[in-house]
């Protein structure tokens, strides 16, 4: 199996957990959007009956176009279950790193207020430590996003805004603010940091995800494994 098809495994691997009457949170990305596929095939051949709250406006276009019905925080309180990836998985706690793919704010939102929150990823996503090779994306708002650039310095970060290849523009997430990719190098406390990023002003929020995720479906070339959080 190649990388996408061990996203695709692992994506269908959790779409075979949706009961009907559920309440699902979609993600957003490559991965999740073979979940969101996998979904669109059991609503179409099996009639299962969802409500979803996608985290994007690409994967609330890619539910409605395949026919799945979509609610807001208008109507829902609680979501039964979302389903997202990520970006680094923590092994053991399953704590995360979001956001590389801009959704993060909706994501985080849409996760804690889910009873449960599944992620879904190839094998290479699987970490011994979070950061590293990869920053933390952290959403921060377009007014004095150089004085909140500065404030992450001091936290012992090098944050780059966010500027597509071949752009004349910097990115801008659904919510209309920036994203500052954060160098923070391997993690040593990502529990710490979350809350230090938090308490940051301008920061919207942070692609650290601490505590959140219950399960992971992770796959490798020979199939896909279970992985369940272990610990606070
Ligand atoms: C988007 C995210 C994505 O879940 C993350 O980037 C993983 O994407 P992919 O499945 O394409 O690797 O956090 O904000």
């Amino acid at each position: 199996m190649n990388q996408d098809a061990q996203r695709r495994a692992a994506a269908e691997a959790a779409a075979a957990i949706v009961e009907s009457g559920m309440v699902v949170g979609l993600g957003t990305g490559s991965t999740a959007a073979h979940f969101i596929d996998a979904l669109i095939r059991r609503v179409r051949d099996e009639n299962l009956k969802i409500t979803a709250i996608p985290t994007s406006l690409r994967s609330d276009r890619q539910a409605r176009d395949g026919g799945i019905e979509v609610a807001s925080f208008a109507t829902v309180k609680q979501l039964d279950l979302t389903v997202d990836g990520a970006d680094q998985i923590l092994r053991g706690s399953l704590h995360l790193v979001k956001g590389l793919g801009g959704a993060l704010l909706r994501e985080k939102i849409v996760a804690a207020a889910s009873k449960k929150l599944v992620v879904i990823a190839d094998r290479s996503k699987l970490v011994d430590r979070l950061g590293g090779k990869i920053p933390v994306p952290v959403e921060v708002v377009k007014f004095g996003w150089e004085s909140t650039a500065t404030r992450i310095e001091k936290l012992g970060g090098i944050p780059v805004r966010r500027w597509p290849k071949e752009s004349d523009q910097p990115f801008q997430t659904d919510g209309g603010n920036y994203i500052l990719d954060c160098t923070f190098g391997p993690l040593d406390d990502p529990a710490r940091l979350e809350r230090d990023l938090s308490h940051t002003i301008g920061v919207v929020e942070s692609g650290l995800f601490i505590g959140m995720a219950d399960m992971a479906f992770v796959a490798n070339a020979s199939g896909v494994e279970t992985l369940t959080r272990k610990g606070s």
